[in-house]
């Protein structure tokens, strides 16, 4: 440890030391010892939500600040440069706010569509949102403003948030959920993580051993600060041994001193320990003070910054007959209350004051002929007037734009949704709308996805999420073509709440919520079941048309790369967004057919070619073993898939790669009396051990072939065996035999190992 923070120590009061475990509302605490100054943290991944008055109730009493488009929104970008832009621009409000930490962003995945602040979130893929979160850290922290990345780990639902026990297998949290953080850990480096408020496999996530010694510390060298979520801390002892170091906020003062001071005395910590947990955020203070300075930044220019934001995210989901773009001669009735009054931001912490609000009715007039607005609903109810007035307005015009969605009681932080329905009155409207004129585009504000058993009566959608304050120029730009929508949906939309995988176990129980569809969240799920969805995971349309040629695979020193060329085809410039995805061709027990491993969005003008190379994710050709606690590289053959979308695949081709999966060759792999034949026989080394040993064990041998037949019934007859069910077939093979067999074989794969 720094000798100047040695001698800090020195100088502190167990009561100082405690006081620094604990963060008052916002603010950490501020010691006049070494001019140990305290730092401020403020909320939100898509605006600065400070409050006017230090401890305002009111957490909506916020300063003005820009409010940018929610997660779900600038995830559907697919724009890893524009994700540092933004971080880069909301740093620098935060830093000219007095903010030194921002509490975001949220990368916890949506497991089921019903979280209630999945608006918050970026995806149900782990690659995709590790890709992004990680340039927006980097952009935020280049600006001087740390980042807080949260919630560690699996808060995936809202009810019951602070107490339930997510219930998840080892391989489940690791290859999918802890992924949404490694890279923006290990790449982005924020100066705190925010353990999350529920418990993972009866531990809660302030005092997890292993989520915050294990993976965190140990296997990702964290040294940043972590800190609670509100209230989440408990087990204070355990969390100061396991990694934690700040409580948001926790006991203070005397109370808190008491406790630490039993702690002590009960030698469940030592003060050692102390000085470790409270070393990070001197440290990050430190660091803090030192780039202490006063910036300002344009509000105009972030303002227009948070409608490109808006406009790279927005996704063009249905154009049947190219009813869009709006031509400026026709005869347009905009119908709706979120054309005027704009859902554009999702409920609870995140939520702020914005700058500037812009509606799409009044940007809509500077681009087209409005012959009139009807509001239709008012929030989620509707009455014959408003509906009547609706009708007549369509009735005379050549199309009509519907702006529909869910309210924001609908959904937001701290509770889920139990359906996926937009408000019956949003329906109602649309159906007498559909009597009066069927070319009808809807314009859907909303956090995450929703069922539209109306798509048909429609003939275009455009998917604006919640699009932040420059949402309604950005909406319009679009309609009217002034924009090419590049949107491409991160998260699946399904037909019915019924399809998705977690249906019936989200949100679980009053105590734990299982996690029993493992990794099969998502298109992961959709993919594997061969089931129909209403709009699937990367999927966005666009006014132009690309055609893709060129295809080739490239592996250089164990990285695989995708060449491909994309040729913009069609008359409008616009963004292209390319996708690639990895599938073992083996079919694996749970296991995904295939998971994105590379993308990249180019902007191209009409006849432009652009030459990419896409390196693909290493971990997309890994497994992670829970015997060993480690990620090995999967052996055989891999489908690489080219495509605009997870269905939509334009070119796919087979690659070896990899080492054994697992095998001899993983590290530490070992077999014991219950490894079934099946999983020792796809070794050769191993599969020649087993035929000399079982010469002599004629009935052992039998499966052993059988397990190698090509018929599936035979081969699980002989494939599902292992030593402790041979042993009852077979009174030839006794225990010694097994032992010596068992060892035999951990020999040959400790020697691989260290070869
Ligand atoms: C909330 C949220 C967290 C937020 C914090 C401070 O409970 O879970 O995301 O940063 O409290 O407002």
């Amino acid at each position: 440890m720094e000798k100047i923070l040695e001698q800090l120590l020195e100088q502190l009061t167990i009561e100082d030391k405690a006081a620094l475990l604990s963060q008052i509302v916002w603010e950490t605490t501020e010691l006049p010892i070494n001019e140990l100054k305290n730092f401020l943290l403020a909320d939100g991944p898509s605006g600065i939500r400070r409050l006017k008055e230090y401890f305002d109730e009111d957490i909506y009493n916020t300063l003005p600040t820009t409010c940018y488009p929610s997660a779900s929104a600038y995830a559907s970008s697919w724009n890893r440069r524009l994700l540092r832009q933004l971080g880069n621009h909301l740093g620098l409000e935060a830093k000219s706010m007095g903010v030194d930490v921002l509490l975001g962003p949220g990368v916890n995945l949506k497991r089921s569509p019903l979280g209630g602040r999945n608006f918050e979130y970026y995806s149900e893929d782990p690659y995709l949102t590790g890709e992004l979160a990680t340039e927006y850290i980097l952009g935020l922290q280049e600006a001087g403003t740390g980042a807080c990345l949260k919630h560690f780990a699996a808060n995936n639902q809202e009810t019951r948030r602070m107490t339930i026990n997510a219930v998840i297998d080892e391989v489940t949290l690791c290859e999918l959920y802890l992924r949404a953080f490694e890279k923006p850990v290990k790449v982005g480096k924020p100066w705190m993580v925010m353990a999350a408020y529920n418990q993972v496999n009866g531990e809660y996530c302030a005092e997890n051993e292993f989520l915050l010694s294990d993976i965190l510390r140990k296997g990702w060298e964290y040294k940043g600060v972590v800190v609670t979520d509100c209230f989440a801390a408990h087990d204070l002892s355990k969390g100061i041994l396991r990694g934690l170091n700040l409580q948001m906020p926790g006991e203070t003062g005397q109370r808190l001193a008491e406790r630490i001071h039993e702690l002590l005395q009960a030698g469940e910590i030592t003060e050692n320990d102390l000085d470790n947990a409270i070393s990070k955020t001197i440290l990050l203070s430190e660091k803090i003070q030192a780039e202490k300075k006063q910036v300002d930044f344009d509000r105009e220019r972030h303002h227009r910054f948070a409608e490109q934001v808006a406009e790279e995210s927005i996704v063009l989901l249905k154009n049947d007959n190219s009813v869009l773009p709006l031509c400026q001669e026709e005869c347009i009735a905009v119908i709706g209350e979120m054309a005027a009054a704009p859902r554009f931001q999702g409920g609870g912490s995140s939520h702020v004051n914005p700058w500037k609000l812009e509606n799409a009715l009044e940007a809509m007039k500077g681009y087209g002929h409005i012959i009139g607005y009807a509001a239709g609903y008012h929030e989620d109810s509707t009455d014959e007037a408003l509906l009547k007035e609706a009708e007549s307005l369509a009735g005379k015009a050549d199309k009509a734009v519907l702006f529909l969605g869910l309210p924001e009681i609908y959904e937001s932080e701290g509770y889920d949704r139990t359906d996926l329905a937009i408000p019956a009155a949003h329906i109602e409207l649309l159906e007498r709308v559909y009597l009066a004129n069927r070319e009808i585009i809807v314009v859907l504000s909303n956090g995450a996805p929703v069922e539209m058993p109306w798509i048909d009566k429609v003939k275009g959608v455009l998917e604006a999420y919640l699009p932040g304050e420059a949402g309604g120029p950005a909406i319009s730009k679009i309609l009217y073509g002034q924009v090419n929508p590049s949107g491409h949906l991160a998260e699946t939309f399904p037909i019915v709440l019924a399809d998705t995988p977690a249906y019936l176990n989200f949100p679980g129980g009053m105590k734990e919520v299982c996690y029993s569809e493992g990794e099969l969240i998502g298109y992961r799920y959709y993919d594997k079941a061969g089931k129909k969805v209403r709009f699937p995971f990367g999927h966005g349309l666009s006014y132009t048309t690309f055609a893709y040629s060129g295809f080739q695979l490239e592996q250089k020193s164990g990285d695989i790369y995708v060449k491909v060329s994309v040729q913009n085809a069609g008359q409008m410039a616009g963004y292209e967004v390319v996708q690639v995805y990895a599938g073992t061709a083996r079919e694996r027990y749970r296991k995904p057919v295939k998971v994105l491993a590379g993308f990249d969005k180019v902007w191209m003008e009409p006849g432009d070619t652009r030459e990419l190379t896409l390196e693909l994710d290493k971990k997309a050709f890994q497994s992670y073993h829970p015997e060993t606690h480690s990620w090995e590289n999967s052996c055989g053959i891999y489908t690489i898939s080219v495509g605009r979308s997870v269905e939509e695949i334009l070119w796919t081709q087979d690659v070896e790669t990899g080492l054994e999966f697992p095998g001899p060759k993983s590290q530490g792999w070992q077999i014991d009396a219950h490894t079934c034949l099946g999983d020792m026989i796809c070794h050769s080394d191993v599969l020649e051990i087993l035929r000399e040993e079982f010469a002599s064990h004629p009935k052992s041998l039998q499966f052993l072939e059988l397990a190698q037949m090509d018929n599936p019934l035979q081969t699980s007859m002989g494939g599902l065996m292992s030593f402790q069910n041979l042993k009852r077939t077979d009174d030839t093979l006794k225990d010694g035999d097994i032992r010596r067999i068992i060892e035999k074989i951990n020999q040959y794969c400790h020697v691989c190992t260290c070869a």
